[in-house]
């Protein structure tokens, strides 16, 4: 049972990935008007040790998970695990920090309500670490646990992108907020949603082959840029022209909100293929810069349509795709053409913390406990919203 009480202290534990990361977050306020305030933040990026075999391998990522898992908790507990408040003065902490015992552990642990971890989706082998991690702490310590969904993550990653002073964020206007189109764009998923309120969300479509993510992955890899290719191509692109090659955007006029990049991907794939045969040289940055720009055509064209359709006050894009400076201008270029003669235009919010982290796993676990909802304490790779 977790106490009901004003502000929460919550735990959060995300390892779905390749990405193992903790945080330690106050939470207060109902649906309506949630508040967080960050005491600690940590992200151990295993770029490097997958790097060598072009994407993720879950076996790696599992044991680089074990072996993150207890440092960066460590970490959090050690450096930041005392609010501003709580600590006094700031002399105070250095030497307590030398303390080897487990004091500070069973302190900071005693100040948490809750620990919040995602069990799905994602690797397996990954998300079990976290759980396991999770449910020996909750043991020890006699804290209950809340399993939560790693796209609620992404989802609900833009109630930590309105920050109002050094650690806090909160929601200003909730009335200006919903209806919302949300799109969620990462390495595993591209998925289109209405969100109706903090509690009520409808899937409106998805890929139905290819992530965005996954295609920018790929098509880095066809140019010989490595993994991840996303941060990669978005680089390139700047030298080059996005206009130089007429590459296809898929499903782009279908009615439905699906979407595909599967055959996008074949058509760099191809396109290489028929330079390299006639001996030509590769125009890398127009790849990439052509390539980009089909992507978000499509993402734009369909999440706007969706915005005229449901009357959308706001657009929230997030996930490691959100990540992209390029698309996020172009999404707020196109908003501008789109909406120029109307008087209240939807909102462009861009979630602050679009990789993955774990600070959007304590704001999905906060909802999820304000909401009851019970997601299953096991891992779920193939979990959906
Ligand atoms: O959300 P995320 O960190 O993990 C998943 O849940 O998948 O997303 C990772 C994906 C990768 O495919 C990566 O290439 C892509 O996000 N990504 C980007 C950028 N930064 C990360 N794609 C395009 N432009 C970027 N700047
Ligand atoms: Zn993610």
């Amino acid at each position: 049972m977790i106490q009901k009480k004003q502000i929460v202290n919550i735990l959060s534990i995300e390892t779905s990935c390749d990405e193992t990361a903790l945080s330690f977050v106050t939470a207060s306020g109902g649906l309506e008007n949630p508040k967080f305030e960050v005491y600690g933040d940590v992200v151990a990026s295993q770029i490097k040790l997958h790097q060598p075999y072009g994407g993720v391998v879950p076996g790696l990522a599992k044991r680089a998970h074990l072996e993150n898992l207890p440092v960066l908790f460590a970490e959090i507990v050690q450096k930041r695990g005392v609010t501003p408040a709580e600590a006094g003065v700031q002399e105070g902490i250095d030497s307590d920090l030398r303390r080897n015992d487990n004091t500070r552990e069973v302190e900071f642990m005693d100040r948490i309500d809750f620990i919040t971890v995602t069990v799905g989706p994602g690797l397996e082998p990954a998300l079990w670490t976290g759980i396991e991690f999770a449910k020996e702490l909750a043991a020890k310590y006699d804290k209950p646990l809340v399993p939560t969904n790693h796209l609620e993550g992404h989802l609900y990653s833009f109630l930590l992108s309105q920050k109002v002073g050094d650690t806090r964020y909160e929601i200003r206007d909730v009335g200006k907020m919903f209806p919302a189109i949300a799109l969620i764009v990462s390495g595993g998923h591209t998925i289109l949603v209405r969100v109706d309120s903090l509690s009520e969300y409808k899937k409106l479509g998805e890929t139905v082959d290819d992530a965005v993510g996954e295609a920018f992955d790929k098509v880095a890899r066809l140019i010989g840029l490595p993994y991840p290719g996303g941060p990669e191509i978005e680089r390139l692109a700047k030298d080059g022209n996005p206009m130089a090659i007429d590459f296809p955007r898929p499903m782009i006029g279908h009615k439905n909100y699906n979407f595909s990049f599967s055959g996008l991907k074949t058509s760099v794939l191809y396109y290489i293929r028929d330079l390299t045969k006639a001996g030509k040289s590769i125009p890398k940055a127009d790849i990439a810069a052509s390539f980009q720009k089909a992507a978000a055509d499509v993402l734009i064209k369909k999440t706007l349509r969706a915005v005229e359709e449901f009357g959308a006050k706001s657009i929230m894009i997030s996930g490691g795709v959100s990540a992209n400076r390029t698309i996020r201008t172009l999404f707020a270029e196109a908003i501008e053409k789109k909406f120029k003669l109307k008087k209240d235009r939807p909102l462009l919010i861009v979630s602050e913390f679009s990789t993955d982290n774990a600070l959007m796993i304590a704001a999905s676990g906060y909802i999820d406990y304000l909401r009851k909802k019970k997601y299953k304490m096991e891992a779920n790779g193939n979990l959906n919203l």
